[in-house]
């Protein structure tokens, strides 16, 4: 489903120049749970924008869907990104003035999706995170598993052929970090392809596909 090839990514800034990617190559199946782990500075985020199709690549080549990403325009791009891909971050990223419910209907309002079918698919993501009885609550009146949760609901929403999902976990204590990881395993039995970004080897470990990256590349495969 997704072919990266030789891709190298270069910051750009001012006389120096950072190489966050240094020709890394992977083949991501349908169905897939791998996990990428690195230290600090390693590259991960820079692979997950890339592979997310935030960022485009310096150079190498980008096969998403048998689609060429490097070489299509940016609105086609973000439409792409809408529709296949849904993200999970470490700080939730939610619109703090809406509610639970709301910030999950946010990419079908993008999608150009109807009221009610937006509404009827936001409150059936709710529930499958085990957050019905907190549909009306903003992100200050939930907890931080809460809110991860409604970003979990708000990533699944569309049906992406891709969940990324960038240290979903950091935030959170331990407890509730299982259960986001519970959350993702029972996404990924269902069908869903997930790509996991994390710095914990007891978190990897349950993914079935494991690559390390070292200073932009990738040192370890498993
Ligand atoms: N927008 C940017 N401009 C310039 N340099 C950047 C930018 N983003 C990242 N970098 C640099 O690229 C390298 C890789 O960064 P990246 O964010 O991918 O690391 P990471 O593995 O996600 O680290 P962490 O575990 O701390 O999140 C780092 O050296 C970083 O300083
Ligand atoms: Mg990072």
């Amino acid at each position: 489903m997704i072919r990266l090839e030789n891709i190298h990514k270069i910051y750009k800034m001012g006389e120096n120049s950072v190489k966050a990617l240094r020709g890394v190559s992977l083949n991501i199946l349908c169905g897939d749970f791998l996990s990428i782990v690195g230290a600090s500075g390693s590259g991960k985020t820079t692979l997950m924008n890339i592979i997310g199709c935030l960022d485009i690549p310096t150079s190498g080549r980008y096969i998403f869907d048998g689609e060429d990403i490097t070489r299509i325009p940016s609105k086609r791009l973000a439409l792409l990104r809408n529709q296949k891909i849904g993200f999970i971050f470490q700080n939730f990223n939610l619109l703090r003035r809406r509610t639970a419910l709301e910030n999950v209907e946010m990419p079908l309002i993008f999608r150009g999706v109807d009221r009610s079918t937006r509404k009827r698919s936001a409150i059936a993501a709710l529930e499958r995170v085990g957050l019905s009885d907190r549909m009306t609550h903003k992100p200050s009146q939930l907890s931080g598993g809460q809110q991860q949760r409604v970003a979990i609901a708000r990533a699944i929403v569309g049906n992406p052929a891709v969940i990324l999902a960038d240290e979903p976990t950091g935030n959170l204590d331990t407890a509730s970090g299982q259960d986001i990881l519970k959350l993702l395993i029972s996404l990924n039995r269902s069908g869903s392809t997930i790509v996991l970004i994390t710095h914990d080897p007891a978190i990897a470990s349950y993914s079935n596909r494991r690559i390390s990256l070292s200073d932009g590349c990738i040192i370890f495969e498993s």
